[in-house]
C-alpha cells in the first residue's frame, strides 16, 4: 500500500508528518553538543567528515533496520518504504558512506554532508549553501532529519521519493557539479571498498541508481522525533514548561499556526505537506514578469535537471510550486516546513531570509508580506510580546532531546539577537493600525 493512500484515509486531508551566523558562533555551537572545546572545521565551512562520522554514531549508536523507529505504526512505516529499496544494514552502509563522500563533487570538496551537516542539525546553518567553487545558491538547505516521512522532496516538492532526490545535488552545476551519473560512478568505482559494499548492498556493479537507494536507506534511519513535545502528547505533564504549554494553545487557537502547521502523535512532523505563499519572497520579486520568463525557460528546456537549476540558481527560485505545476496560484508558494528540530536549523524560510524565531513570529504578526498570491490564512494577529515569546517557547520544545545541548544554544543565541534587534517586527500592522493597501 502506498503512503499517500494511508495518509489520506486515515487522517483525511490532516496528513503525517517541520545572517549568516557569526563564525564564532559555529564554532562553539556543535563543540558543546558533542563535549569538546572545538569542532574541526573543514571545507565550506563544514564540519570535517570523520569529525561528523564519529558524532553520528554518538547520536545513533546502532540501527535496526527490522523495527519501525520510535511511536510508528510498523504498518506506517512499512508504507514508506518502495518495493525495490527495502532496509537492509548492507545499504544503510553504504549509503552513509556515499553521504560523507567528497570525491562524489566535482572539484572533492562538496559531499552531502557539507550542507546536511551532522554537527548542525543535518543543515548548514547558512542562509543560502555553498557548493563547489564556493558557488552559493538560492535556497536554505533544509534538514535531511525526518526527511523519510516526506510526501515530497525540495522546498517545492520537485522529486518524488528520496531516491530520486539523492540523485540531483551530485550533478547540480553548483552543488557536487558532476556532468552527469557516469562521472559519479567514475569517481569511486575503482574503490575496491566501494565495490564490495555494491555487491553486497545491491548484487550489482558500482552505479547510479543504486547510489541514489543507498542514500536513501541511510537517510531513512535519521528519524529524529522524540522531542519534549512528544512526551508532553504522550501524557508527561512536566516534560515542556508552562510558558510552552501557554504557546501550544496560542499556536492551536489565536495564533492559528496549526492550520498549514498540523502537529499530533501521528502526525509529528509539523507540516501539511502542501505549498502556500506565506509571503516571504514577495519581498522583493515582480511576480508577473519572473512567472513569463521561467514559462519561457521551462518551455526551452522541459527536463527535470534544468528545473533543478533554475530553482537552485536563479531569480526563477522565488516562484516556488509555480514552477512544478505552472499553475497561477502556486506562485510564490513554498512546502509547509517541517516544525521538528526547527530550534537547531536556523535560519529560516526557504531562502533564509529570517534569521531567528521571534523574527518568524513577527513575520507571521504582521500578516505577511502583502501579495496577489498570499494565502489566505496570513492575516494580522495581533499578538502581544508576551504571546510571542510563548509560541517561540513552544517552538523550541520541538527539538528532538538528543539535540537538546544545541537546542538551548540556539535558544540563548536567538533570544540575545531577537533582543538586539527585530527587523521583522510592526505592531501597527499586527494590531491593524495601519493596512497593507496603505504602506
Ligand atoms: C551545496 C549544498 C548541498 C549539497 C551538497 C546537498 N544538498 Fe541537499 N539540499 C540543499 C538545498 C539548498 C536544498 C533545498 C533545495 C530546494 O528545495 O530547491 C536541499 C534539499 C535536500 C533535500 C530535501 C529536503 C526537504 O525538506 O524536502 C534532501 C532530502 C537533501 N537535500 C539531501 C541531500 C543529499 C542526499 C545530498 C548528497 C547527495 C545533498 N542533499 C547534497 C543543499 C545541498
Ligand atoms: C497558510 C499556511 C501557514 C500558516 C497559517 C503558518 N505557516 Fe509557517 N510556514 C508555512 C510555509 C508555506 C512555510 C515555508 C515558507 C517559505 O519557506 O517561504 C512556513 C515556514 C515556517 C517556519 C520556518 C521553517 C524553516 O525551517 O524555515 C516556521 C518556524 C513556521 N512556519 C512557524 C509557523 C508558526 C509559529 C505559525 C503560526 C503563527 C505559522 N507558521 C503559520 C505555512 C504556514
Amino acid at each position: 500500500m502506498n503512503a499517500r493512500r494511508i495518509f489520506s484515509s486515515s487522517r483525511g486531508a490532516a496528513v503525517i508528518c517541520v545572517l549568516l551566523i557569526g563564525v564564532v558562533a559555529l564554532a562553539s555551537r556543535s563543540a558543546e553538543a558533542a563535549g569538546p572545546t572545538d569542532v574541526p572545521k573543514g571545507e565550506h565551512g563544514a564540519a570535517t567528515m570523520e569529525y561528523q562520522s564519529k558524532e553520528l554514531d554518538r547520536l545513533v549508536p546502532s540501527v535496526d533496520v527490522s523495527r519501525a523507529p520510535l511511536g510508528f505504526d510498523p504498518v506506517v512505516w512499512e508504507a514508506f518504504m518502495p518495493d525495490d529499496n527495502a532496509l537492509t544494514p548492507q545499504r544503510v552502509a553504504l549509503g552513509r558512506k556515499l553521504y560523507f563522500e567528497t570525491r562524489l563533487s566535482a572539484d572533492g570538496t562538496v559531499s552531502c554532508a557539507t550542507c546536511h551537516d551532522v554537527t548542525r542539525g543535518f543543515t548548514d546553518q547558512l542562509a543560502v549553501s555553498e557548493g563547489i567553487k564556493d558557488q552559493l545558491g538560492r535556497r536554505n538547505a533544509p534538514t535531511t532529519l525526518n526527511v523519510a516521512l516526506l510526501q515530497t522532496l525540495f522546498l517545492d516538492g520537485r522529486s518524488p521519493t528520496l531516491e530520486h532526490q539523492a540523485k540531483l545535488p551530485i550533478v547540480n552545476p553548483i552543488e557536487m557539479g558532476m556532468a552527469d551519473g557516469d562521472a559519479a560512478v567514475d569517481a569511486i568505482e575503482d574503490d575496491e571498498e566501494y565495490q564490495v559494499a555494491f555487491w553486497k548492498a545491491y548484487g550489482r556493479n558500482v552505479n547510479y541508481d543504486d547510489m541514489g537507494r543507498a542514500i536513501a536507506a541511510f537517510e531513512r534511519t535519521l528519524v529524529f522525533t522524540d522531542s519534549p513535545f512528544r512526551r508532553y502528547l504522550a501524557g508527561d505533564g512536566e516534560a515542556i514548561s508552562v510558558e510552552a504549554k501557554r504557546g501550544w494553545v496560542l499556536f492551536n487557537e489565536k495564533a492559528r499556526c496549526v492550520s498549514c502547521h498540523p502537529m499530533s502523535p501521528s502526525n509529528p512532523l509539523g507540516t501539511d505537506n502542501r505549498f502556500h505563499n506565506v509571503g516571504v519572497s514577495a519581498r522583493h520579486q515582480d511576480f508577473e514578469a519572473l512567472a513569463k520568463r521561467a514559462l519561457a525557460a521551462l518551455q526551452e528546456d522541459p527536463s527535470e535537471q534544468r528545473l533543478d537549476e533554475l530553482a537552485l540558481s536563479t531569480d526563477m527560485s522565488e516562484l516556488g510550486r509555480f514552477m512544478v505545476t505552472k499553475n497561477r496560484s502556486d506562485i510564490g508558494a513554498f512546502r509547509t516546513s517541517l516544525l521538528l528540530n526547527i530550534g537547531i536549523t536556523p535560519p529560516y524560510m526557504h531562502d533564509g531570509s529570517v534569521e531567528t524565531l521571534w523574527d518568524v513570529m513577527d513575520h507571521y504578526n504582521k500578516g505577511g508580506e502583502a501579495n496577489l498570491f498570499l494565502d489566505g490564512g496570513i492575516e494580522p494577529l495581533a499578538l502581544t510580546e508576551e504571546e510571542v515569546d510563548r509560541l517561540v517557547a513552544f517552538l523550541f520544545t520541538l527539538t528532538d532531546v538528543r539535540f537538546a545541548d544545541e537546542n538551548r544554544r540556539q535558544f540563548e543565541r536567538q533570544k540575545a539577537q531577537a533582543r538586539e534587534n527585530r527587523p521583522l517586527r510592526d505592531n501597527e500592522m499586527a494590531f491593524r493600525l495601519k493596512l497593507a493597501f496603505e504602506k
